[in-house]
This record gives structure tokens, C-alpha cells and sequence, in this order.
């Protein structure tokens, strides 16, 4: 059998051997394996983090995933939506912090009214800077029209997570209907790359059900996609949602992480050029959990400049940090610095994929 030296050590990984690497359980193959993804990203990202606000401005959502602290049945939170002018002002923060992009998070809501006003939020925030801000929009599926209108309105890029690439693992951590379709969800992903957005997507790491072999048809699912950004982080219970009853069969919370890490690493061996965010699903298990992320291989960081009074109501999962202090992009230098990471700010760090792809057609 090859040593995991020799396996990194191959131009192409195949299934199996991605396979069994995810499968590590050894420290010394472990840090080889961080070490040699570490190595891919200074040769091709370099050593810098690109800094993106996050605005979680509504936690409406339609739907009713069984694994989500804001699905439409939790009716112990309170929702709430951010007027206008609260996004603009927090837009107007992060413009002053030097900030080059903002996302835009929501629940998935899609009346035409939604879709109306995102248009008119995102012309406004365009005008509010020259050069513009980058947009990144993650509120869901949405209809072809929508995405081309919010496209052409200005929105650059666009998350939306597969959460798994795996149709019937799919099905057993979504409710059986209409609302909740996998066919439905790669479709749009498929739009949205039609449409020209720089495309994310991600899955969540430790599912119930979920196995080794999944997450490498996840990758593999990434790469086959021409998928231009990444964002994927253990998968950690919310006490009020269907699966905090598979809380016990879960693998402990420290044996996600590693494998959180993992998984980023041979992402960042498999795609040498995309981006990758260090989630903040990897801070909530582990305190230096976003620092690992970018050491494994993770090159974006979104800080949450959504207002403290708002993040009880936005808790996706249990203990979701960020809910006590506020983001500081300065501490965070420091802290970065210490590692060998810089954060950017002349540049807007878009998905060398991305670039790449477009100026060869
Ligand atoms: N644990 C980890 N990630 C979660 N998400 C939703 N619920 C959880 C959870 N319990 C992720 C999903 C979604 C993103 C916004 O948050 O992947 O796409
Ligand atoms: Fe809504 Fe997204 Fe949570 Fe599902 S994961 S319930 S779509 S916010």
C-alpha cells in the first residue's frame, strides 16, 4: 500500500486515494497532508486573505431544512428583515474598514417583491463607491430571471451551497417536497454559471448519514462543476431542529474539525485556483478553528457586520460565535500576521479560476 507521502506525491489523485486521505486518523499524515495543501496554496493564492462583510439581513426563510436553526418551523426565534437604510449603513462600515466586497445572506424568500427589492439595494450599493464594491448575493434559488436581473443589476458573485452532491443523502436531510428539490438546486447552480457569476457553492462536513465516499464525490462533484468558490465547514446541531436527535451518532466535534481541514486541504490540492472560505462553522468547534482553515489551505475570511441585536435571531447552528463581540478586521490583522497571512485590500480577490476561465472563453 503507498504511504500518504507517496500518494501526495502523485500529479493526479483518484478517487481512492482521495478516499483515503479523508480516511487519516494519523497526526503525523494529517499535518503532511495540511503541509503539502499549505505548500499548493503559496504557489498559486500566496499567503493572503481576502476579506468579504457579511450581511445576514433577513431570517425569513420558506424553507424548512431539518439540520437549520432558522428553517420555517422554528418558531422560537423571532424574525426579522433589515431596512434599507440599516444595510446601507452597514455597507458605509465596511467601506470605511477598507472592505473591497460585502455579502448578502438571507433566508430563501422569492416573491417578486423580494426580487424587486434586491435589485433596487444592490443599484443603490454600486453608486455608494467608485471603484464599486463587490456583491456576492446568498439567498437561495431564485428563478432564472431573477439571478440574470440581479446579474445585471451588478451582483458579481453568487453562493449557493449543494450542501451534499449525494441526491439521496440529499433527500434524507431536506423534507420530501416541492420546495426542498435537488434537481431544483443543481439547476440553479447551472444558471448561475450560465449567467456569468463568479459561482459558489459547499457542503456541510459530519452530516447524519453522510460517509467518507460522499465527501470525495463532493470534491470531485467541485471540480467536474468548474466551481469557482468554495465555503464548507462541519456540520454542528441546532437544539431546536428534527436532527438534534442524531446529536449522539454524530463523530465528535474534534474529529469533524480535523476533518473539516482535511477536506479544505485536498480541495485547495484538487483546485490549486479557487477560493476557499475559512467558515465560521471551523471557529464555532475549534477558537483558532478560521486560522486552521487558512493554514489547510482557506484563503477568504467573511466577517459578520451584522448588528449584535440581530445574531440570536441568525443562529444556524448552536453557539454560533460573533453573538458577544463585534468583528474587528484590525484584531484580525494581527492575528494573521502572526501566521504568515495578510489581509488584502487593493484587490478585490476575485477567483483566479474565475478570471482564468473567462480570458480563455
Ligand atoms: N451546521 C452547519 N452549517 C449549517 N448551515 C445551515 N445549518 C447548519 C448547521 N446546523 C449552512 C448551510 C447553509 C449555510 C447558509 O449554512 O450549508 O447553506
Ligand atoms: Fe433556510 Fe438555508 Fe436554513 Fe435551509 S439552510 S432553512 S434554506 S436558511
Amino acid at each position: 500500500m503507498m504511504t500518504v507521502d507517496e500518494i501526495l506525491d502523485k500529479p493526479k489523485l483518484s478517487r481512492e486515494d482521495i478516499i483515503r486521505l479523508l480516511s487519516i486518523s494519523d497526526d503525523k499524515e494529517q499535518k503532511a497532508l495540511i503541509r503539502k495543501a499549505y505548500a499548493v496554496k503559496i504557489k498559486t493564492v500566496g499567503q493572503k486573505v481576502y476579506l468579504r462583510g457579511l450581511i445576514e439581513f433577513s431570517n425569513l426563510c420558506r424553507k424548512n431544512c431539518f439540520y437549520c436553526g432558522i428553517r420555517s418551523e422554528n418558531h422560537k426565534i423571532n424574525r426579522y428583515s433589515l431596512s434599507e437604510d440599516e444595510i446601507y449603513r452597514i455597507t458605509t462600515y465596511a467601506i470605511q474598514h477598507h472592505f473591497t466586497g460585502i455579502v448578502l445572506q438571507s433566508g430563501e424568500q422569492n416573491s417578486p417583491a423580494f426580487a424587486k427589492q434586491i435589485t433596487s439595494l444592490i443599484t443603490h450599493i454600486k453608486k455608494m463607491t467608485n471603484p464599486s464594491l463587490r456583491i456576492t448575493m446568498s439567498v437561495g434559488e431564485q428563478s432564472y430571471e431573477t439571478y440574470q436581473e440581479w446579474f445585471d443589476s451588478g451582483v458579481e458573485r453568487y453562493l449557493l451551497r449543494i450542501e451534499t452532491s449525494n441526491e439521496n443523502l440529499y433527500n434524507k436531510i431536506h423534507p420530501d417536497n416541492a420546495v426542498h428539490s435537488f434537481q431544483n438546486r443543481l439547476q440553479c447552480l447551472e444558471n448561475l454559471q450560465k449567467i456569468g457569476f463568479q459561482t459558489g457553492t459547499g457542503i456541510m462536513i459530519g452530516l447524519p448519514f453522510q460517509t467518507i465516499n460522499d465527501l470525495a464525490d463532493d470534491l470531485l462533484f467541485f471540480k467536474n462543476r468548474n466551481i469557482d468558490m468554495i465555503g464548507m465547514g462541519p456540520y454542528l446541531v441546532h437544539s431546536d431542529t428534527p436532527f438534534a436527535r442524531f446529536s449522539a451518532s454524530l463523530l465528535p466535534p474534534e474529529e469533524r474539525f480535523q476533518l473539516s481541514l482535511r477536506m479544505i486541504a485536498l480541495l485547495r490540492i484538487l483546485m490549486p485556483d479557487i477560493n476557499i472560505v475559512a467558515t465560521t462553522a471551523l471557529q464555532t468547534i475549534n477558537p483558532a478553528g478560521r486560522a486552521s482553515g487558512l493554514l489547510a489551505g482557506a484563503n477568504v475570511l467573511m466577517l459578520n457586520l451584522t448588528p449584535i441585536t440581530y445574531h440570536d435571531n441568525y443562529l444556524l447552528y448552536d453557539n454560533k460565535p460573533g453573538s458577544k463581540e463585534e468583528e474587528l478586521p484590525d484584531e484580525f490583522d494581527r492575528k494573521l500576521q502572526q501566521i504568515g497571512e495578510k489581509i488584502v485590500y487593493n484587490d478585490y480577490g476575485d477567483s483566479i479560476h474565475f478570471t482564468k476561465r473567462n480570458s480563455h472563453g
